[in-house]
């Protein structure tokens, strides 16, 4: 029988050492290193599980203490599987990868445990069909792990998503331990823990939701995922601040970080953060039902409103690559004179220092003053654009806000702006022309393309000021009503 390997943990963030340390090499804290032993010999949570998940990850057999040539390391090609809902496999950068660990951040409240029941019965598993009736628990390729609910609990919740059939095993416990052992025994191959702050590792004391447990655990069900080639989703509550349990302590011990955001309606935005296998910033959108979460079908629609005829003076409608589409939406502006002795600008959907720096640029090249006033920006629908292509559109906004002239209609606008007032060119062309034509607009004001002609939707400018004449005629005319 081969002999148990011992070896040192430390309870605050995990690291493993062969030799016992007074202070941890790894997060610096004292007296925090404690002696193991391996579950198993194959390596349990603690024990050979390191050196199994070099192993594993690395492609290098054995310890990894030998150098190889990197052309000796056979390719990992990155397994994908369906998580059977579209959106979710969008925000994943293609479904998920196997082996891996995936955090789903958001504010209570928000559909993370119904996003995860659902995609429970979705999830295609390499040649399991959730849909097959399962024998017992062991034979589910899926386990859905609750220290927050009970199980009668999410059986309900799993009637009213119409889901209660699935394949899927249900283990309702906040002991990490136990769960560990579960793993082991059942190996499922994706793994649902909602959530991560219910969790209570014993080695890491006895409450939950502190950082030291939330390292800990982290760490412990990584390494399972990783040595069992199984996905593990792990739900996380953010605090008011967006940070995923408080600190970020997590983010940089997983693969992927999805986070669950809202507009205050029934949409709900999921969002990566990070990817070790796919793009971030991947956008997957679904509304809220009485039955579940619904993938959104025709996003366009839902942040623009159906009118192509003259809007007010200050809305301006534009086509922002998000993720990878184009999504059309409408910017509002609203100016009004400053209440304080400063400006300011309240915008939560646009950053403030982008629209404070949109609002400099037509300050000092267009005339129009915005240093005495108060600038408000939305955006219909509620959702949060990081395309740098929205400074032309915010641009039009802001001046349309200020001098009261509206666009005309069926016009668009597309653009980046330097500081010295050029617009600037943008991604993805034909997608943001064909987004736009598709949702009955005839002119897109932005900026030329050098290698080809312009096409006829088209309507190219080079600087903020050749814009603003594009689209309100003559610049005079505008200044003239401010005064
Ligand atoms: P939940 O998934 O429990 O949120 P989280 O796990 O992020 O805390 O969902 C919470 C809200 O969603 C709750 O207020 C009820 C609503 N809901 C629906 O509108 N439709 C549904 O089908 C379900 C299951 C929940
Ligand atoms: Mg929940």
């Amino acid at each position: 029988m081969a002999k148990r390997k011992r070896f040192f943990q430390c309870t605050a963030c995990g690291h493993q050492e062969p030799k016992w340390l007074g202070q941890c090499p790894a997060c610096d804290e004292w007296n925090t290193l404690v002696e193991r032993e391996a579950r198993s010999e194959s390596g349990g949570s603690g024990g050979g599980a390191r050196g199994g998940r070099t192993a594993d990850r690395s492609g290098i057999s054995g310890d990894g203490t030998h150098s190889r040539l990197l052309t000796q390391i056979p390719a990992e090609h990155t397994a994908r599987v369906t998580t059977g809902l579209s959106e979710l496999d969008r925000a994943l950068g293609g479904g998920l990868v196997l082996g891996t660990t995936i955090l789903i951040g958001g504010e209570p409240g928000i559909g993370k445990s119904t996003l995860m029941l659902q995609m429970a019965a979705t999830v295609r598993t390499a040649g399991m069909n959730t849909t097959d009736e399962p024998a017992s628990p062991a034979t589910a390729a899926v386990l859905y792990v609750s220290g927050e609910e009970n199980a009668a609990q999410i059986r309900r919740r799993a009637e009213r998503l119409n889901v209660d059939n699935a394949a899927v095993a249900l283990l309702c416990t906040t002991d990490v331990d136990l769960l560990l052992d579960e793993l082991e025994l059942v190996r499922p191959r994706v793994v649902i823990i909602d959530s991560i702050q219910t969790m209570v590792s014993p080695d890491a004391g006895t409450v939950p939701g502190t950082v030291n447990q939330i390292k800990l655990l982290t760490h412990q069900i990584s390494d399972w995922a990783h040595r069992t080639n199984a996905t593990v989703l792990m739900v996380a509550h953010v605090t008011k601040e967006g940070q995923i349990a408080g600190p970020k302590v997590v983010e940089h011990l997983v693969d992927a970080v999805l986070l669950f955001e809202h507009s205050g309606s029934d949409l709900r935005f999921l969002r990566a953060t990070k990817n070790r296998f796919g793009a971030i910033e991947e956008l997957g959108i679904f509304t809220m039902e009485s039955h579940g979460l619904v993938e959104l079908r025709d996003p366009g629609r839902v942040f623009l409103g159906a009118d192509r005829g003259i809007r007010p003076a200050g809305v301006v409608a534009a086509p922002c690559y998000e993720g990878s589409r184009v999504l059309l939406v409408e910017i509002q502006a609203l100016t009004v004179p400053a209440k304080g002795s400063i400006s300011r600008s309240f915008s939560d959907r646009i950053d403030n220092r982008r629209v404070s720096r949109v609002a400099a640029v037509l300050e000092k090249h267009v005339g129009l003053r915005f240093s005495d006033q108060d600038l408000y920006i939305n955006v219909a629908g509620g959702m949060r654009i990081q395309d740098v292509a929205i400074d032309l559109p915010l641009a039009l906004a802001l001046y349309s806000a200020r001098t009261g002239l509206p666009l005309p209609a069926a016009t668009l606008a597309t653009g980046e702006l330097s500081l010295a007032g050029e617009v600037r060119p943008v991604s993805h062309r034909q997608q943001r022309e064909k987004a736009g034509r598709e949702m009955g607009f005839e002119t897109l004001v932005g900026p030329g393309d050098a290698d080809r002609a312009a096409p006829g939707m088209w309507r190219e400018t080079g600087t903020i000021n050749e814009a603003i004449t594009a689209v309100f005629g003559s610049k005079q005319n505008g200044a003239a009503r401010t005064g």
